[in-house]
């Protein structure tokens, strides 16, 4: 291995500066003087867009193969799905001379009008830093780095550049940071993008606390932090908190800020050093290693292919699914020639290897196409709605391909609603009133209407699942394959159901994440929603039965792992796969909490008649929630329920705990420490209690119609009381005696 520090010993200010911006568009700068090379990095999270010529144009680039997007791939509940998908596109990266690939893109689908949702995994952290860690692993495994982002609390395309994402601290550590945290501690990337946006008024790409503080300093992250493209505001303010490359090139205007700072001494000189020994070292694990690797389109089609069967959710069928071979089916629509594989903007992969599910199911006799549908439509078609019409009359089942085309979502702008376009909505409910048989296929990437629902008895949602999904349509419409998928969001019944409903885009300046924690599921759950499919649904040409639900305790203590075992059984006659999801529901913390959240998933394959058991590591973090007030991850002590689903909204077993809890922190009390604090505290609650009894009136409640203060008012009233006025109803002797008594029990941890 290249020795880095020799060659920043080696180097001069300028130079180390250099190292701090891109050379161009998608390459770091050499230092030819020292032989440093330059290295090349290139979107994106499903293919590889490198940009062979220099100025190339938003969709010029090599052609590449489509993966399924992360919308579709994180519907597989398969953490080797994303690895397998990571390995292919990281040969075709080091195959290419590509040193990262720019993604995983992980941030938090907090509204299905996030214009680029379709790039980005789950309404859940856990399930997004899973797939996400797999993606990770399977890209480097190639000796090529990934780049994960967009970091953090980047939720909307809405001023993107500007907006500033307003998040309490708890939502931001348990929900908007903690998809980051899983796939890092999981993946270990090279490198982290930092996001356009600002966090509670600061550029991501200048705090801190989070590229130091917490990515660093409480996550272990060593690699390498760098700009999204045009983010940088203050360069030395970046460089200072941890963003060692601006990408683009900037021309060396900021590299000359860097210098002059040093020179000035705003910079400390080792600032930088860190900086060039971070890319130094992220360019030496590409260059240095040997590995060779084979661009292999055509397996990689088929890759691509196998993955987009195991991503796709069965989200309703009375039946119609799977299709008799060699029945009259009618496929309808212009995606059923053409589907839309991928979302638009930086992520778009070139690629001409789309074939439909009609050209897919060709060799299936029967099999026939009505247009019904066109993306150049201004609206619905009543010719084309009339022949598709008449077409699945004469058939005996009819398939329609929908979904939301680029208009509706794409990086660089929002969605307006979850509305199909209209042409759609009218031919969907014109040919289900002509075949009860009617199924409908959609290619989205993210959720939508379906006011047609009840009229339809089949819905196979593909997402938006790269080059491969048309094969692999046509495979699970005729059973080949038995569909597999889950959903990685709640699709609800109303954008007014949404938890971001109030506050999605913001003013412009600043976007309010006023549903806290309670996002995706944890909202629907906890204002009892109905929802049009829950997170975690989705259906199987099977049928899966649960049973033994096992704990390897029922009083963990902190710094215990809990084994959580299970078995699952495929009790029907079709091979197949199921994704047993394992929730957790705090019934201990004081203050309200998610009625539930996913802590574990895996994905068995199960002949029929075949059981396995699978089994879970729970760890602290399963039952912890982030306690704003003391600043830390923290375990109420009491009862939890860990629950095996087949969604979020379908419990299939239920085993209850009783946890330990943290041991409270040591602290001294200040004067607005409040007595329910201290009684609540073990160490402080036996002195509370009896400093209530001297001051509080006994006896049994009054009578309910007496208006004068009843000892439970009194008792409430107290609770709430700081210290600081106990000091004024007492000697200032004894109330100095009485804190530092109070101090001396808290200075020593809680007994167990
Ligand atoms: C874009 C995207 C980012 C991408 C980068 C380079 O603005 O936000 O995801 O990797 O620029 O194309």
């Amino acid at each position: 291995m290249t020795d880095i520090k020799k060659l920043i010993s080696q180097m001069t200010l300028e130079e180390k500066a250099s190292l701090c911006s891109g050379k161009d568009a998608w390459r770091t700068k050499p230092i030819e003087r020292l032989g440093v090379p330059s290295v090349m990095v290139s979107d994106g999270p499903h293919g590889l867009r490198k940009q062979a010529r220099e100025g190339a144009g938003q969709n010029e680039s090599i052609e590449a193969v489509c993966f399924p997007c992360a919308c579709a791939s994180a519907a597989s509940f398969d953490r080797t799905l994303t690895e397998r998908l990571g390995a292919a596109l990281g040969a075709e990266a080091r195959a290419e001379g590509v040193a990262v690939v720019l993604g995983p893109a992980v941030n938090h689908k907090r509204s299905p009008l996030c214009g680029r949702n379709f790039e980005y995994y789950s309404e859940d952290p856990f399930l997004t830093g899973e797939m996400a860690a797999g993606f990770i692993r399977g890209v480097q495994k190639n000796d090529v780095g990934t780049a994960l982002k967009h970091f953090a609390a980047n939720n909307q395309e809405f001023r993107r550049l500007t907006v500033s994402s307003e998040v309490d601290d708890a939502a931001l550590r348990e929900i908007y940071l903690a998809n980051f945290e899983g796939a890092v501690k999981g993946g270990k990337p090279w490198t982290v993008m930092g996001s356009y946006n600002r966090i509670n008024g600061q550029y991501a790409g200048e705090a801190p606390w989070l590229l130091t503080g917490i990515l660093r300093g409480s996550w272990g992250f060593d690699g390498m932090v760098m700009s999204d493209w045009g983010a940088v505001n203050d360069r030395v303010a970046g460089l200072r908190a941890g963003l060692e490359l601006q990408m683009p090139s900037c021309g060396g205007r900021t590299d000359a800020q860097i210098v002059e700072a040093v020179q000035s001494g705003k910079l400390d000189a080792a600032v930088l050093d860190r900086a060039a020994e971070r890319v130094l070292k992220m360019v030496y694990k590409y260059t240095d290693s040997h590995k060779t690797a084979f661009f292999d389109k055509e397996a990689d089609h088929r890759t691509a292919a196998e993955l987009a069967g195991e991503c796709a959710v069965l989200l309703k069928n009375t039946g119609v699914l799977p299709l008799d071979k060699g029945k009259k089916v009618v496929f309808i629509g212009e995606y059923a020639n053409a589907p839309r594989i991928q979302g638009g903007g930086s992520s778009h992969i070139n690629t001409k290897n789309i074939p439909g599910a009609l050209q897919a199911a060709g060799e299936i006799p029967g099999v026939t196409f009505a247009q019904g549908w066109r993306l150049s439509d201004k609206g619905p078609d009543p010719d084309l709605i009339a022949e598709a019409a008449e077409a699945a009359r004469g058939a005996d089942a009819a398939v329609i391909f929908a979904g939301l085309p680029d208009a509706c979502e794409c990086e660089g702008y929002d969605r307006a609603g979850l509305d199909l376009p209209e042409n759609q909505n009218a031919l969907i409910s014109a040919v289900a009133e002509a075949q009860p048989n009617t199924a409908v296929v959609l290619h989205n990437g993210s959720p939508v209407a379906m006011p047609w629902l009840d009229g339809v008895g089949a819905v196979l949602e593909m997402y938006l699942a790269g080059e491969g999904s048309g094969e692999a349509a046509a495979a699970l419409l005729f059973g080949d394959v038995n569909p597999s998928g889950k959903l990685p969001e709640t699709f609800p019944m109303r954008l007014q159901d949404t938890p971001a409903y109030l506050d999605f885009g913001g003013d412009g300046h600043t976007v309010r994440y006023g549903e806290g924690v309670f996002t995706g599921y944890r909202w629907y759950d906890a204002r009892e929603l109905p929802v049009l499919f829950p997170f975690g649904h989705g259906l199987s040409y099977t049928t899966f039965e649960y049973r033994g639900l096992t704990l390897s305790s029922e009083a963990p203590a902190e710094g215990e792992k809990l084994t959580v075992t299970l078995k699952v059984k495929n009790v029907g006659t079709r091979w197949g796969r199921e994704a047993v999801q394992l929730y957790v529901r705090d019934r201990a913390t004081s203050f309200r909490r998610p009625e539930k959240e996913l802590k574990g998933f895996a994905k068995a394959a199960l002949a029929p008649g075949e059981e396995k058991e699978l089994r879970f590591e729970l760890g602290d973090r399963a039952f912890a929630h982030w306690e704003a007030g003391e600043k830390r991850w923290k375990i109420s002590a009491g009862e939890y329920d860990v629950m095996a689903a087949a969604s979020s909204r379908d419990i299939r077993l239920t085993a209850s705990l009783r946890h330990g809890g943290s041991a409270p922190l040591c602290f001294a009390v200040d004067e607005n420490t409040t007595l329910g604090e201290l009684l609540d505290d073990p160490r402080t609650h036996g002195a509370v209690s009896l400093l209530l009894k001297v001051f509080l009136p006994r006896g049994k409640r009054s009578d309910v119609s007496d208006a004068a203060i009843t000892p439970e008012m009194v008792r409430a009233a107290a609770l709430s009381a700081p210290l600081r006025m106990v000091r004024d109803m007492i000697p200032a002797k004894a109330y100095d005696a009485a804190v530092a008594q109070l101090n001396r029990m808290l200075a020593k941890p809680a007994q167990k």
